[in-house]
């Protein structure tokens, strides 16, 4: 009988458990045994597992965050913890392992194949960033969330005649920021791919104001680069130096900087939301479970293929694989197109 693992790495979202639910499923439906790992790539380093049965997946399905847990643990992060990794792999006599994460996770599974160990990605992230897959788990229901969020924000912006500047997530790619700012309406959205001088800004928030509009949202992404001094350069802001094991640094700030420049500016009332971990919490939406279920029933019929080193993916409207080596060092971002389209909305 085969044994296969499965873990979740990086940010939890919602989704996961609609994923870990479908890898049981599937796998216990042709005899597999499946062991959850605790706390994503820790637990494979630390051989922290449970066998799981019907009982464990009963009810997940509309629950948000991991039954597993999950960390950002690299396991790659040094040659001892590589060697770890492997050697449990063995030692827990695994015919092949499920990860289910965004870049960092899946960068991991991907060195862990080209070690020799049969490793299938599923890829899930807000951010929406995960190259060489059309759909991530997760990035639905955040959307949904954070377009409320501006839906709701405009009361206030409105009754006060202030400009609300509501901080999203997104690290590298402004999606989340991008797709809720249309949803919802934002009079701007800034993106990390596309970086902007303060200046323009304002200029933007004056004239709408002055086209006798009295108040504006705008939707910002965390990553987001704006030139605050006009010194030719835009740089994220960041919330601290701190490195988190993949080396990236904790963002945040962006939002309060923003809406103190464009008060002291503009003379206008401005006020900050951040939506921080609440755009990743909570019950996923249809779209998410579902998508969820495909790419996690798909991710096992790879193995029982005897595949390893793919990533079930949604391409082109279709449910597909493609090499996990090729989400390695590549960010799917936004397409100039697409920022244009909410342009035309700006101001
Ligand atoms: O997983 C991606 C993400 O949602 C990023 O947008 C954000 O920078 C990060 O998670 C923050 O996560 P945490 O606060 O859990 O470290």
């Amino acid at each position: 009988m085969k044994r296969i693992g499965v873990l979740t790495g990086g940010g939890d979202c919602p989704g996961l458990n609609a994923a870990i639910r479908a890898v049981f499923q599937k796998a216990n439906s042709v005899g597999y045994k499946v062991h959850g790992i605790r706390k994503g790539w820790k637990g494979l380093l630390e051989k922290d597992i449970f066998e799981l049965d019907r009982n464990a997946v009963s009810g997940i399905l509309p629950k948000g965050g991991t039954i597993l847990g999950t960390s950002r643990t690299n396991p790659f992060k040094t040659p001892e913890t590589a060697e770890i990794a492997k050697k449990n792999f063995d030692d827990l006599g695994f015919d092949a392992l499920v990860a289910i994460g965004g870049e960092d996770t899946l960068g991991a599974a991907a060195k862990l194949s080209q070690e020799g160990k049969p490793v299938i990605g599923v890829p899930k992230t807000i951010d929406a960033d995960l190259w060489g897959t059309d759909a991530t788990i997760g990035f639905d229901t955040a959307v949904n969330i954070a377009t409320e969020a501006i839906d709701r924000l405009h009361s206030t912006a409105e009754s006060h005649d202030r400009i609300m500047v509501v901080e999203i997530m997104g690290r590298h790619a402004g999606w989340l920021t991008l797709r809720s700012g249309i949803a919802g309406g934002a009079d701007i959205v800034l993106i990390p791919e596309v970086p902007v001088k303060i200046s323009d800004v304002i200029r933007m928030i004056e004239r709408r104001h002055q086209r006798g509009r009295n108040f504006s949202i705008i939707a910002v992404s965390e990553g987001a680069k704006i030139d605050f001094e006009e010194a030719r350069e835009a740089k994220e802001v960041l919330k601290s130096g701190e490195l988190d094991e993949f080396g990236h640094v904790a963002l945040g700030g962006i939002g309060n900087a923003l809406a103190a420049k464009l008060k002291a500016a503009t003379g206008f009332d401005a006020r900050m939301t951040a939506l921080g971990h609440v755009q990743r919490g909570g019950t996923p939406t249809a779209y998410d479970r579902t998508l969820a279920t495909y790419l996690g029933v798909h991710a096992v019929e790879l193995i029982e293929k005897g595949q390893s080193a793919r990533m079930s993916a949604y391409v082109d409207g279709k449910y597909t694989d493609i090499p996990l080596v090729d989400v390695l060092g590549k960010l799917r971002l936004v397409p100039e197109w697409e920022y244009q389209v909410a342009q035309v909305f700006f101001g």
